[in-house]
C-alpha cells in the first residue's frame, strides 16, 4: 500500500476557492440513481409498521443512543422478517416521494444516493439463507421511479455465504454468527457525475449515515449490531458480484440478537 495514498486523497479532494467552479452538470449523462436486478426471485418484505407514522418501538431516541454498543456475540435466535424489513426501512428506504426525487431515510450528498444495500441472510425467519439486494424502488411502464415497486429483496444467491463473508472479514467470527450481515457498496459514477473526485469522500459519509441509522434502529428493536470496516475488499466484491471499480464494497454491519443485554454494561 502506498504510504502517502491517504494523505494524497485528503489533499487532492479538498475544495478550494480556486478549484470549486467551472463544472457544469451534463444531465443527459446522469447515471441511473438506483439498481435493479432483473429476472431474479423477489421476496416481499412485511410492512415495517402497522400504523403510520410509526408508534412502535416506544424507546426514546435518547435511550437508544445511550444503549447502543457494538455487539460481538450473537445468540442463535433468528431475526424476524419484520425486523429485517424495519432495519432496511430505517437505513435505506424511500421515506418521501417528490416529483423526480425519492428521498430516503438517511441523508445523501446531493440526494444522489450512491449506496446500495446487500444482505447476507443467515438466520432470518421465513427467508432462505443467501445473498439478497435491497430494491429501493421499481419503475412504472413509462420508466418513472415507482416506490410501490420497492422495499423488496432480490435474491442473488441461494445458500448461506456466512462463512465466506466471515473469512473475507479477516475471519471475524461475529460475521458468521450474526443473523444477518448488511453489506454496503458505492456506485461511484452516481456521485462522481456531480462531485467528481470529491465524491470519494461523500460516499463514505453516506454509508456512515446509513450504518448509524441501522445500528440505532437495531437497538430500538432489542437487537445488536457491530460495524465492520476490516475486510478483504476484492473478496467481498467477488462474493457480491460487483466489479470493485464502478461499484465497490465500503462497509458491513453484522446484526443479531445480543447474547446479553448491552444496556447493562
Ligand atoms: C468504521 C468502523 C469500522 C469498524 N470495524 C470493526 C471491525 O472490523 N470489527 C469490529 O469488531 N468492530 C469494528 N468497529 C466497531 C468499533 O470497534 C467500535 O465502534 C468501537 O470500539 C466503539 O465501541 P462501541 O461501538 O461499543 O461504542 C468498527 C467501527 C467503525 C465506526
Amino acid at each position: 500500500m502506498d504510504e502517502k495514498a491517504g494523505e494524497r486523497f485528503q489533499h487532492e479532494t479538498r475544495y478550494t476557492v480556486e478549484n470549486i467552479g467551472g463544472h457544469s452538470l451534463d444531465w443527459a449523462a446522469r447515471p441511473e440513481g438506483y439498481k435493479l436486478y432483473e429476472g431474479v426471485p423477489l421476496v416481499e418484505l412485511p410492512p415495517p409498521f402497522t400504523n403510520a407514522p410509526p408508534t412502535e418501538p416506544k424507546d426514546s431516541l435518547w435511550e437508544v443512543v445511550l444503549r447502543r454498543r457494538s455487539v460481538r456475540q450473537f445468540s442463535a435466535a433468528e431475526l424476524s422478517l419484520t425486523d429485517l424489513s424495519r432495519l432496511l426501512w430505517a437505513s435505506a428506504a424511500v421515506t418521501r416521494i417528490a416529483p423526480n426525487q425519492l428521498y430516503r431515510a438517511a441523508p445523501s450528498a446531493g440526494g444522489l444516493y450512491p449506496i446500495e444495500t446487500y444482505v447476507s441472510a443467515q438466520r432470518v425467519t421465513g427467508l432462505e439463507p443467501g445473498l439478497y439486494h435491497y430494491r429501493v424502488t421499481g419503475v412504472d411502464d413509462r420508466g418513472h421511479l415507482d416506490p410501490g415497486g420497492g422495499h423488496l429483496l432480490e435474491q442473488l444467491r441461494a445458500g448461506s455465504i456466512a462463512r465466506d463473508l466471515a473469512q473475507a472479514a479477516l475471519a471475524q467470527r461475529l460475521v458468521a454468527q450474526a443473523a444477518a450481515v448488511f453489506v454496503w457498496t458505492a456506485v461511484f459514477p452516481r456521485s462522481r457525475w456531480k462531485y467528481r473526485e470529491r465524491a470519494f469522500r461523500y460516499v463514505y459519509l453516506d454509508a456512515g449515515h446509513i450504518a448509524a441509522q441501522l445500528s440505532l434502529a437495531a437497538v430500538a428493536l432489542g437487537l445488536g449490531t457491530c460495524q465492520i470496516g476490516a475486510f478483504f475488499d476484492q473478496v467481498v466484491d467477488d462474493l457480491l458480484g460487483v466489479d470493485g471499480e464502478d461499484e465497490a464494497t465500503l462497509y458491513l454491519t453484522a446484526v443479531g440478537h445480543p447474547v446479553r443485554s448491552e444496556a447493562r454494561h
